[in-house]
């Protein structure tokens, strides 16, 4: 079990609107723990180390965009953040960094509640894409990656997976189409053409859109098409409970994590947030 009174930081830019600190606050509060996480506005990603260690902190979650400039800083990395080469997660042990990707496990438990899945095609190309792409990879499930532009695919081909983009795309049955896009996230858009993707949910059986807390035009269109769908909010708690689990050494009992939920679901906190041109 972890220290009384640890604090803990999430980096990221922007960051007022994040939801992480009232999510691992109230899992303190629950389990009667003094530790503190809070927010910080970081603007350049290469001082992410030097900031870790100088804040005196027990662990910190990194968001977009500093999560590769983090993978590079840490002293160890753990896992299938070597494959995917960006880490979400930093937890001070003996005086080094280990650094982990939660997003990776956190979208696998995620989607545990769809049935079985051999064949995915995941819409975009970004850093959500890699984990997911490499979580699914290492449980030998066929993934494709579609993507609108060829720049971003380059990564996926290095590592063996089929890719698309808007012109070139074949369709083909799929288990399950993601839409790891931010499309929807802030408009009315579709990941692609709405009459390509009514095609592929045709050969479908699910849809998980990574977008949280919203009926997005894609959620909208899998559930008119009878798919079993769901959005990003689940895999946005899980990388929040392994990290959790990693930053005290514990495993998390069911009511704690429902906690965390109810916790997530609520308006982000606007607070005083730190960042390095106050230091
Ligand atoms: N639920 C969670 O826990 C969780 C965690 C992380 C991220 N997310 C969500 O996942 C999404 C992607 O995040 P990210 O960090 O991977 O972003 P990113 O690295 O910026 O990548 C964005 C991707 O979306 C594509 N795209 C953007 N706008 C588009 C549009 N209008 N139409 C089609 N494609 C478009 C881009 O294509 P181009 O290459 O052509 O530009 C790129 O492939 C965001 O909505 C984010 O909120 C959720």
């Amino acid at each position: 079990m972890s220290q009384e009174n640890e604090k803990f930081l999430i980096f990221g830019n922007p960051i007022e609107h994040s939801k992480s600190p009232q999510m691992h606050n109230s899992a303190f509060d629950h389990l009667n723990l003094n530790s503190f996480y809070d927010k910080y506005l970081l603007t350049d990603g290469k001082k992410i180390k030097e900031i870790f260690n100088s804040e005196n902190i027990k662990g910190a979650n990194i968001t977009v965009p500093h999560k590769e400039d983090a993978f590079r800083l840490a002293d160890e990395v753990v896992g299938i953040a070597n494959e995917i080469e960006a880490v979400n997660t930093y937890v001070k042990k003996d005086d080094k960094i280990y650094a982990y990707n939660t997003d990776a496990p956190g979208f696998l438990k995620a989607i545990s509640d769809f049935g079985k899945i051999k064949s995915v095609l995941i819409l975009g190309a970004g850093g959500t894409a890699k984990a997911i792409a490499m979580a699914l990879k290492e449980e030998n499930i066929e993934v494709r990656i579609l993507n609108r532009s060829a720049e971003k695919l380059a990564f996926f081909k290095a590592q063996g997976f089929k890719t698309y983009t808007w012109g070139n795309f074949q369709m083909n049955h799929y288990d399950l189409i993601v839409n790891s896009t931010s499309a929807g996230l802030n408009n009315e858009d579709y990941p692609i053409k709405k009459t390509t993707l009514e095609s592929i949910f045709l050969n479908a059986k699910y849809a998980f859109d990574c977008i949280y807390g919203k009926d997005t035009p894609f959620l909208k269109l899998a559930q008119a098409e009878g798919l079993k769908a769901k959005d990003g909010e689940d895999m946005l708690l899980y990388q929040g409970v392994l990290a959790f689990e990693l930053f005290t050494d514990t495993l998390l009992d069911k009511e704690t994590i429902e906690v965390m939920r109810k916790a997530l679901k609520k308006d982000p906190v606007e607070d005083t947030i730190d960042n390095e041109e106050q230091k």
